[in-house]
């Protein structure tokens, strides 16, 4: 019996194409690794029984009615915002995510770059490389503290608690927004978002985007922010206003961000580029080898799951 087809839209780990590779015809962009356009997708998934994604291919009703074969979508991201949910539920298509897997590793990454942002370390590394450092001063490249002061976290999923209980180290105070009160763990106090904005000197950024929380976060937010406060935004691009918080920074309304989503990335807004107060990284909070490994390989074992006619590890419920 021929075997059903599968597309993989970028690179992927090769143990996942030895294990998947018994079990489908695999079309994939192993050789280029090159980024999807929306004609490329409706292109190339024409054929496509099953279609293994990442968090950056939008993959829109026109790419899904492109693809009248398509039975399931395993994305290799936690988010799937980028998927057109209704799209799928309107088809019957099967969707899967990579939940848990990258908890910790994108846990660890918010604090790194919340430490980065508020102790300066990539404008001062770009000093130390330009050749600029002449010697040690009193009032050199100084930040501002984590320990003992407010972490506000907005969003308390699976990664705000990991986020949370990293701050017991640090002996800071928790507090936390989010839809519906999470349990109260790791000691973090819910608050209202006016209590979030105005009382956190370090806000973390980790809730899912959706129409519900797009720019989540304006001008007006900002505002209410303490002119010492450190943003750092982990969960997508759009849930901030880019134009809003760009003026913030530039207005020193708020001392500092980190920023690893964009609200069009790869695109970033180039204002960004012209501020020392700004971390700027590709959206890479759970890139470790080891956790891109798992999320891979979940996404891996979603799809035989299916075509084996067994439950969805990791369903994304539509
Ligand atoms: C990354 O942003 C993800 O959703 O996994």
């Amino acid at each position: 019996m021929a075997k059903p087809h599968l597309l993989i839209t970028r690179r992927v780990y090769p143990e996942a194409i030895e294990a998947l590779s018994p079990h489908f015809e695999i079309t994939d962009n192993q050789a280029n690794d090159t980024p999807t356009t929306k004609e490329g997708l409706v292109a190339a998934i024409g054929q496509a029984d099953y279609l293994f994604c990442t968090v950056a291919d939008k993959i829109d009703a026109d790419v899904i009615a492109a693809a009248p074969r398509l039975k399931m979508i395993a994305t290799g991201a936690v988010g799937f915002n980028n998927i057109d949910v209704q799209a799928c539920k309107a088809r019957g298509i099967g969707l899967s995510n990579t939940p848990d897997v990258l908890t910790e590793t994108t846990a660890d990454f918010g604090w790194a770059l919340l430490m980065a942002t508020a102790r300066r370390i990539s404008e001062s590394e770009r000093y130390v490389r330009d050749g600029q450092w002449k010697g040690w001063a009193f009032d050199q490249f100084t930040g501002v503290d984590l320990h003992g002061t407010t972490l506000g976290i907005l969003g308390m999923g699976r990664i705000g608690g990991a986020i949370a209980r990293r701050a017991s180290g640090f002996n800071m105070k928790v507090i936390y927004h989010n839809r519906s009160k999470a349990q109260q763990e790791y000691g973090a106090q819910y608050v209202d978002k006016a209590q979030l904005l105005s009382q956190s000197d370090h806000l973390m950024i980790v809730v899912p985007y959706s129409p519900a929380t797009h720019h989540l976060v304006t001008a007006a937010d900002l505002a209410q922010m303490k002119p010492t406060a450190t943003l750092v935004n982990i969960a997508r691009g759009g849930v901030v206003n880019d134009v809003d918080l760009l003026q913030a920074l530039e207005k020193k309304q708020i001392r500092a961000a980190g920023l690893d989503v964009f609200e069009n990335e790869p695109a970033l807004n180039p204002g960004f580029l012209k501020l020392d107060n700004v971390v700027l990284t590709p959206h890479i909070a759970s890139s470790s080898r080891a956790t891109r490994g798992r999320m891979v390989m979940l996404a891996a074992e979603n799809l035989l799951a299916h075509v084996q006619g067994q439950p969805l590890k990791t369903p994304v419920a539509i």
